[in-house]
């Protein structure tokens, strides 16, 4: 089953955000590709008929990318639509239908998870799961005992091969090609350990605030938004030993055998911030406790990396919108005593660009006596034909490769990771937006020679 190519495309919560600002526009960007050539079925309870899911189609990739008459011409040709209850058995019967002869269909989840047992019961009895693939959204579950909950239920309608839990930053090209510039290019191994490596940290800034999802936002916060997941997998990708083959299971066992080197966090690991102004957002309680900010601090007890920090911050009204990791090393003994030098460091930009830095003391010019850092810089900007992540994550998904997927392991040993500090209640301190977070990050969670805080230019 594992490289056979899914025959039919069904997404649930067809009329839902996700959907409007994701699942369409990968849709068209596949028949642009001649990658679409399955049934496509939406399905929701909105009352609606065909006519208005192609409407809503057309109106999303109007907003999201610009619409592309033929492809669009071909996702129309594809595009079915199934209306109704998911309690209600007709819904699914109408599915079977709509299947028709179609053996392998993929079956995308795009809806809360409190209605995941119930889908997947009903798919069950209508004889949608035998030879289907499951593919559902983060976060996967809120804590270790709500994931394996979830697990339970999938498991109990298809195997794991057949399951692909999406996160969409394994999706990104610069997430994904981490592991090529890592375990292509001799110079990096040499220092890329506890011997050289001083500190590292990892940086997801965006520079706007909850944008219209205060309710989903309010029940989640940063960490369980953003850390467990996105950027742990940049975590797992920056520090995992090279794997044997690169088939899904042996990269995806060097990623779980990283996460299960890191100790639980605790409260003292951690600073969580609110930016001023989010408890006025619609959706979001007035005395909201849920964190747009976090600082983290954790280790890695392994043979690579014990003994070095590493620092994750993530938050909602910074200054930009970059996603960057810098890793410093530890500096070199020296007989230019007299000179100020700057750590070395190794700079990884994941986004607005993918940038690859080292940053090296040189002479400052003009002088004699001052050191100062230099980057050499090499930088790809997105070309226009880029494969967007959810395009590569839902060909991928159908196609039944699930290296880009989080496995089962890697999703409890996450959240068993961060569960402690979700659940001890610790402070949340306001920041003003358009800041770095709150002050306490510096004092408390802050690397030795502080944050380096990434700079965007606006062109
Ligand atoms: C999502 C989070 O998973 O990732 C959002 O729910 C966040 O809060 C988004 O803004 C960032 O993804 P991207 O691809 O826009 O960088």
């Amino acid at each position: 089953m594992s490289e056979l190519h899914s025959d039919a495309f069904v997404f649930f919560g067809a009329t839902g955000d996700l959907a409007y600002k994701k699942i369409f526009p990968a849709l068209q960007a596949m028949a642009k590709r001649g990658h679409l050539d399955v049934p496509v079925i939406g399905v929701a309870k909105a009352g609606w008929k065909l006519e208005q899911l192609e409407a809503r189609a057309k109106d999303s990739l109007e907003k999201h990318g610009g619409l592309d008459p033929a492809a669009f011409a071909t996702l129309r040709g594809r595009l079915r639509y199934v209306d109704g209850d998911y309690q209600d058995p007709a819904t699914f019967q109408a599915i079977r239908k709509e299947l028709g002869s179609a053996e392998h269909p993929a079956h995308y989840l795009a809806i809360p998870p409190v209605l995941f047992e119930l889908v997947v019961e009903q798919l069950g009895k209508a004889d949608c799961t035998n030879g289907a693939r499951v593919i559902v959204e983060k976060p996967f579950g809120h804590d270790v005992a709500s994931a394996r909950e979830l697990n339970r239920v999938l498991l109990g309608a298809f195997d794991e091969t057949s399951i692909f839990r999406i996160d969409h930053y394994l999706g990104k090209r610069p997430v994904h090609h981490m592991l090529f510039f890592r375990f292509s290019n001799a110079f990096l191994e040499p220092f890329w350990n506890r011997y050289h490596v001083e500190s590292v940290q990892i940086t997801m800034a965006e520079d706007f605030g909850v944008q219209g999802r205060g309710a989903f936002y309010d029940g989640t916060g940063t960490v369980r938004d953003v850390v467990q997941n996105h950027l742990f997998q940049i975590l797992s990708n920056l520090t995992m030993d090279p794997p044997v083959r690169t088939d899904s299971e042996s990269v995806r066992g060097e990623k779980v055998k990283v996460l299960k080197a890191i100790p639980a966090l605790t409260a003292d690991d951690v600073v969580r911030g609110q930016f001023r102004g989010y408890r006025s957002e619609k959706g979001v309680a007035a005395d909201s406790t849920v964190e747009t900010f976090a600082a983290l601090r954790l280790r890695i007890d392994s043979w690579r990396w014990q003994g070095v920090p590493f620092y994750i911050r993530a938050g909602k009204c910074l200054p930009v919108t970059c996603t960057e990791v810098v890793v410093r090393l530890r500096q070199p003994p020296t007989m230019f005593r007299s000179f100020e030098l700057g750590p070395n460091y190794c700079r990884l930009r994941i986004s607005p660009d993918v940038t690859i830095a080292i940053g090296a003391n040189v002479i400052a010019p003009g002088e004699e006596t001052r050191s100062q850092i230099a980057e050499m810089v090499g930088t790809q900007l997105p070309r226009a034909d880029e494969m967007d992540a959810y395009e590569r994550v839902l060909g991928d998904a159908m196609h039944g490769d699930a290296t880009l997927f989080a496995r089962e392991d890697y999703v409890e040993e996450a959240w068993r990771i961060v569960d402690p500090v979700l659940k001890a209640g610790t402070p949340v301190y306001e920041y003003e937006p358009g800041t770095w977070g709150p002050k306490e990050v510096d004092s408390r969670i802050s690397p030795a020679g502080g944050w380096q805080n990434p700079t965007v230019s606006h062109t």
